[in-house]
């Protein structure tokens, strides 16, 4: 992939890597204070750059084949120089420079390349991946002192308040933070982290239903609010919970019939979610691959039944996953309605099953799904160009 950046851009000096993520355990808790186990993975978004003294960002993308040009010091009103509105794409780095002016640095004028293998609006976190990439790049110009959590907090606020989607931080910090051969346990509260190795001889499969995500943007808005909502029945009753977090499996039990179905099962799910990735962590460091499967198929049933972000497709690439021969546990993974499952493989079986996953899901939906054998890779960095 650099060959071919470089080849399009060869009077680049450095060239970003910034790897997409998938979420073993852990879904919709982020925005809830709760803990997630994500991974980055072997796919990339990668930018070559350098650094231009005219206050202004020319980016190019191989992919589109589109190019976009706004001035560093005029964000707000998210136009090019000559007034026109900017494509949706280049929102994200204009995010990034915007946050990045909030925190107080100030980022410099480049031209840039982007050129990346993670699917768009799959769930495999391509934004947040575009977002770090633009803003180590900018650090790297500018030579800042500024910790990996601050970036992707930089980042988020970039989505959020810049792009509008209001994600919580896991995408942005495992974008920052992966390393090679582990997941990520990251505890949204405290922003503590520890690395936990992949058990040897276990591998990440990803199928794409290829499902687009439409009802996304809306329908995760509304699950947030719904868990906002959930908080406040709860509140009235014990006000001195902060979060969903603060509440246990066995207190939800007390708040059922206090609130409405829906607002109950959906607070559930993050309850019980949460716990599921306390559990999930203890059987990764005792090697129980197995107890940690069923902890993933158990999160599929409760995104399915309780916090309904589940879609036919992905519940049909599930259940095909689970039923095969060498897989530890399925579940859908990101926010939902569409996009990506996510499998754990044994090795030695992975490529038979990637391989039977796809014929099976084609003969059940007449779609052809996109499978992928991943790696836990390193986080994001920048490299000069040799
Ligand atoms: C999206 C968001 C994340 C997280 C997941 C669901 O990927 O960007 O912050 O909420 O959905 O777990």
């Amino acid at each position: 992939m650099i060959d071919r950046l470089v080849e399009a851009f060869p009077r680049a000096e450095w060239v970003v890597t910034a790897p997409g993520r998938v979420n073993l355990l852990g879904e919709h808790v982020d925005y809830n204070d709760g803990l997630v186990l994500p991974t980055a993975i072997d796919r990339y978004v990668l930018i070559a750059f350098s650094a231009r003294d005219d206050g202004l960002v020319h980016i190019r993308s191989l992919d589109l084949n589109q190019s976009a040009c706004f001035p560093i010091n005029a964000l707000v009103a998210k136009q090019d120089g000559d007034g026109k509105d900017l494509p949706h794409w280049a929102l994200y780095p204009a995010g990034v420079a915007w946050s990045l002016k909030k925190e107080g640095f100030n980022p410099a004028g480049m031209d840039a390349m982007i050129h990346s293998n993670v699917p768009i609006g799959a769930g495999l976190s391509s934004s947040a991946a575009v977002e770090l990439a633009f803003a180590a790049a900018w650090q790297k110009m500018g030579d800042w002192k500024i910790d990996r959590m601050r970036l992707a907090q930089c980042c988020q606020r970039a989505e959020n308040a810049y792009v509008g989607v209001q994600c919580g931080l896991m995408d942005q910090f495992a974008c920052a933070h992966g390393v090679a051969r582990h997941a990520l346990f990251f505890d949204t509260r405290s922003l503590s982290w520890q690395p936990i190795p992949i058990p040897p001889g276990t591998s990440i499969v990803i199928a794409d239903s290829t499902i687009e995500r439409s009802l996304a943007a809306s329908a995760y808005n509304q699950r947030r609010e719904e868990c906002q909502l959930a908080l406040k029945y709860v509140q009235e009753i014990v006000p001195d919970v902060r979060s969903l977090r603060d509440l246990s499996v066995k207190d939800i039990m007390t708040l059922k019939g206090k609130m409405p179905k829906t607002i109950y099962h959906r607070m559930r799910h993050v309850v019980e979610e949460i716990e599921r990735v306390r559990q999930g962590c203890q059987r990764l460091f005792s090697d129980d691959v197995a107890g940690f499967g069923r902890l993933m198929n158990a999160g599929h049933v409760s995104l399915r039944d309780l916090f309904a972000v589940s879609i036919p497709e992905l519940d049909t690439l599930v259940e095909i996953g689970q039923n095969m021969p060498g897989c530890f546990g399925a579940r859908m993974t990101g926010a939902g309605f569409g996009g990506c499952t996510v499998n754990l493989v044994e090795t030695r079986a992975a490529k038979a099953f990637a391989q039977q996953l796809r014929a099976e899901y084609r003969k059940r939906t007449d779609v052809d799904a996109s499978v992928y054998i991943c790696k836990a890779s390193r986080g994001v960095h920048v490299e000069p160009i040799q």
